[in-house]
């Protein structure tokens, strides 16, 4: 079930998707989905979930290393463009898209073995939930791998059209979102490091076995 509170205004309403699809050519595939798919690693066999998955990037590279995908996206253009894309792949029977939230993921218990979520962090507007919601789908010994841009810091290429976007979404600070993920029983770090060649914020965690 989606809960129209835990979504940012700019995640509704058609305009807002439309935007995003006018920049499909630069989102379709990226050089930052590609690098979180391999800090990811989602190995042939395992259940993998995709969080705010948009048109599916990340989850089409994870489907074609042999995982179990679940894509969970909210926006209802985002998800068609991710079932149409889904459809074209050799690996499809591997790919489930379905709308839901971070704050309350359409997942059962212990169902996920990996999860990843590329340039969505600063879109889920409760992190606590969030991460209770990790903590509950990830299986024993399940990880995730957070990853989003950091564009405040001036190495980024993109810093002049989008530093201080975080301010009307949800700030990321590493060092709170590990913090916060801690109290919900997964051992988690933040870091800021390159990936892909530009600033980010990454945080990765472990639900102990
Ligand atoms: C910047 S896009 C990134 C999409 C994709 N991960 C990628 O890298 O191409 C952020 C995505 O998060 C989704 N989103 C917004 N609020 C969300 C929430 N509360 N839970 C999950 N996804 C959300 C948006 O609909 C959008 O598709």
């Amino acid at each position: 079930m989606v809960h129209e509170s835990h979504r940012h205004d700019h995640d509704k309403g058609f305009l807002a998707e439309v935007r995003w699809l006018r920049k499909i050519r630069t989102f379709w595939q990226t050089d930052l989905n590609r690098a979180i798919v391999e800090l990811a690693a989602p190995g042939p066999g395992e259940r993998g979930l995709d969080v705010g998955a948009g048109m599916g990037a990340a989850t089409v590279l994870a489907a074609k290393r042999g995982a179990h995908v679940v894509a969970v996206e909210p926006g209802g253009t985002m998800r068609l463009v991710c079932r149409l894309r889904r459809l074209f792949q050799r690996a499809r029977r591997r790919i489930v898209v379905e709308p839901g939230v971070a704050e309350d993921l359409p997942l059962s218990g212990d169902s996920t073995e990996v999860l990843w979520a590329g340039n969505a962090m600063h879109h889920w507007v409760d992190h606590e939930a969030a991460f209770a919601e990790f903590a509950r789908v990830l299986s024993p010994g399940g990880r995730l791998v957070l990853v989003d841009e950091d564009y405040d810091d001036p190495e980024h290429p993109k810093h002049a059209e989008f530093a201080g976007h975080e301010a009307e979404m949800t700030p990321v600070d590493v060092a709170v979102v590990a913090t916060t993920m801690r109290a919900v029983g997964l051992e988690a770090t933040g870091s800021h490091q390159k990936v892909a060649g530009v600033p980010a914020k990454v945080i990765r965690a472990v639900k102990p076995g």
